[in-house]
């Protein structure tokens, strides 16, 4: 008789056990190599990364700093070569510079992490025979945005008062992207990034709205507005309100303008990822990565036009600019019910329950129309924390990515952590957000009703709750919990051809390293976790890519450590001993070429 399969189908990896290794440890059988690391140059001219004399010009031309959404496209009639899409979240100067002094950094300091921030564009080559993939430098597409390239605003608040400055009367023009954390690819073949925690970057808050958004009253830790006046609130307060958005690039044309969706709403934008309705619209979720904040669903009503044609490209362009934004709204079916350490369950056996996604605001070509009371449909899409608030939007663990299956079209929503919940006057746990003091996070699964992704009503149930399988709190959607690996913090997902959902992790509780998980989500292995990689010491796992034969992770700060800095390294990771830390983009395939995890 056949051997029963020792897992799903695409998991059939040995798990790497939990470990604090200063690498990234793979499982048996699977080779790595580097991609591309912060400073390589990829733009015509940059020069080789010599962090000592590092410059601003040098760094515009060369990979970011911290990557984190990855996205690998096809690139017709170049063999062997995909192209590589990276977001640079934000820069750690400690880590950057020898003997940075925080209370003063030089402008040469300053406007290298400009350059360090956005997004690159990168053309990849595998090695013929392995899975090993190297950059192209100076292929055409390569590209590199900043915080100072040029981005169009478009949508509802274009042009709007909320949005005009000295330097753009017009409110259309915004210098740069900031804080992309993750992202999606569309089906028209341009990548979304969500710029995530943009109010770190300005100074001088002091209207209701900041606070909302957690803009600081003084100055900034980076103290970039002693060199842009464009970063002080009290010079310029409308500028912050041109971060905070969607941002969708077209990879394929590197002399594109990238633009700032403003119909996805204003806020901490985790990231942004897309499926069709059956006739053809965009239906994209967005989760908004704070504590105690809500996740949300834009349904476009333009429909997407098939082909590469120059005119079909930039319609498509246009889709993200009309349609509805709705915010979640979750209710329990059992009385309320926290997880404690005795690991019971409601009354019916689950935690689950019923949801309505709540219209906030519509756009449409001929202006916008609010949804909700007391707010205009310009302030609803700027100051869409305040108006989720209105309607009584449900308050989650942190929502990070949201994102569809495309084999079973269920949502698969991480909420990565919440210590706060049930502490002080915070929000106690409920049925979709179960647990108190939440160190570990959980995973929701909703299915919209028909599942129609257009569909107002959803259902939704605990897929994951984190932690060690021997806490007697965690879920591993009714999976034994003897062979199924601990995990702490989910962050970023994504899915392989078989429907498995993989995990990558951002600040494990557990006392070992962040890494990426695979888990099946259908049949009798649903809910059996594995952990398929780590990540060395201080590093968040990001924008797992998972192909048939290849898995692309970001190594995200490596080394950052409390106390650590050039001088004295937490990491040693990817050069070695006497070298700088630096965050990378790593390749995972099988030693004898086959498909990952079968
Ligand atoms: Fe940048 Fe929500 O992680
Ligand atoms: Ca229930
Ligand atoms: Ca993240
Ligand atoms: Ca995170």
């Amino acid at each position: 008789a056949r051997k029963k399969p020792s897992a799903a189908r695409g998991l059939r990896f040995a798990p790497v056990p939990p470990n604090t290794a200063d690498t990234v440890t793979v499982p048996e059988g699977y080779r790595q190599n580097v991609v591309i690391r912060w400073g390589d140059p990829i733009l015509r001219g940059a020069p080789a990364f010599d962090p000592e004399r590092q410059s601003a010009t040098a760094q515009a031309g060369q990979f970011g700093y911290n990557c984190d959404f990855l996205a690998l496209l096809p690139l017709k009639g170049e063999r062997g070569r995909q192209l590589l899409v990276a977001n640079h979240e934000y820069t750690n100067e400690i880590l950057m510079f020898r003997g940075y002094d925080s209370e003063n950094p030089t402008r040469e300091q300053v406007e290298i992490s400009w350059a360090a921030h956005g997004l690159s564009v990168v053309v990849v080559e595998e090695d013929r025979g392995s899975g090993r993939l190297t950059p192209v430098p100076r292929h055409p597409l390569n590209r590199r945005l900043t915080a100072t390239t040029e981005f169009r605003l478009t949508g509802p608040v274009a042009g709007s008062d909320l949005v005009r400055t000295s330097a753009d009367p017009g409110g259309t023009r915004v210098l740069g992207t900031l804080n992309n954390c993750a992202g999606g690819t569309t089906p028209w073949g341009t990548t979304l990034h969500g710029e995530e925690n943009f109010n770190q970057y300005f100074a001088n808050g002091s209207r209701a709205t900041d606070r909302r958004y957690g803009v600081g009253s003084g100055s900034t830790e980076r103290k970039w507005e002693r060199f842009d006046k464009r970063f002080d609130l009290a010079q310029e307060p409308n500028e912050v309100h041109r971060f905070g958005y969607v941002v969708e690039l077209d990879p394929y044309d590197p002399t594109s303008t990238p633009r700032k969706h403003t119909a996805l709403g204003r806020f901490k934008h985790e990231g942004a990822t897309v499926r069709l309705t059956h006739d053809g619209r965009p239906v994209v979720y967005s989760g908004d990565d704070e504590r105690f904040e809500y996740f949300y669903k834009f349904v476009g009503s333009k429909r997407m036009r098939h082909g590469t044609s120059r005119s079909a490209r930039e319609h498509n362009l246009t889709l993200l600019d009309e349609g509805t934004l709705y915010v979640a709204r979750l209710t329990g079916d059992s009385p309320a019910l926290e997880i404690d350490g005795s690991g019971r369950l409601p009354e019916d056996g689950e935690f689950d329950g019923s949801g309505e996604w709540i219209p906030l605001a519509t756009a449409t070509a001929d202006g916008a129309v609010s949804h909700v009371e007391g707010m205009t449909a310009e302030e609803v899409f700027v100051f869409t924390r305040l108006a989720a608030d209105k309607v009584g939007a449900t308050k989650m663990d942190r929502p990070e990515d949201v994102e569809p299956n495309p084999v079973t079209g269920k949502v698969y929503v991480a909420l990565t952590n919440n210590s706060r919940r049930g502490v002080d006057s915070n929000p106690a746990a409920d049925e979709a957000n179960p647990r108190n003091a939440n160190k570990h996070g959980h995973v929701l699964e909703l299915t919209e009703r028909w599942n129609r992704p257009e569909s107002t009503r959803f259902a939704w149930s605990l897929f994951l709750v984190a932690g060690d399988p021997k806490d007697p709190s965690t879920y591993f959607a009714g999976f034994p919990k003897d062979s199924v690996s601990p995990i702490s913090c989910p962050d970023n997902v994504a899915f392989d051809a078989h429907g498995n959902l993989w995990i990558a992790t951002d600040g494990n509780a557990l006392g070992s390293h962040d890494g990426l998980f695979g888990v099946a989500t259908r049949g009798d292995r649903r809910g059996e976790l594995r952990q398929f990689l780590t990540v060395p010491r201080g590093a968040e796992t990001c924008g797992p890519v998972i192909q048939d034969r290849r898995v692309l992770i970001a190594v995200q700060h490596p080394g950052e450590v409390d106390g650590a800095s050039v001088e004295r390294p937490a990491s040693t990771w990817p050069d070695g001993p006497g070298t700088y830390t630096r965050p990378a983009v790593v390749a995972v395939w099988r030693a004898d070429g086959g498909a990952i995890g079968v």
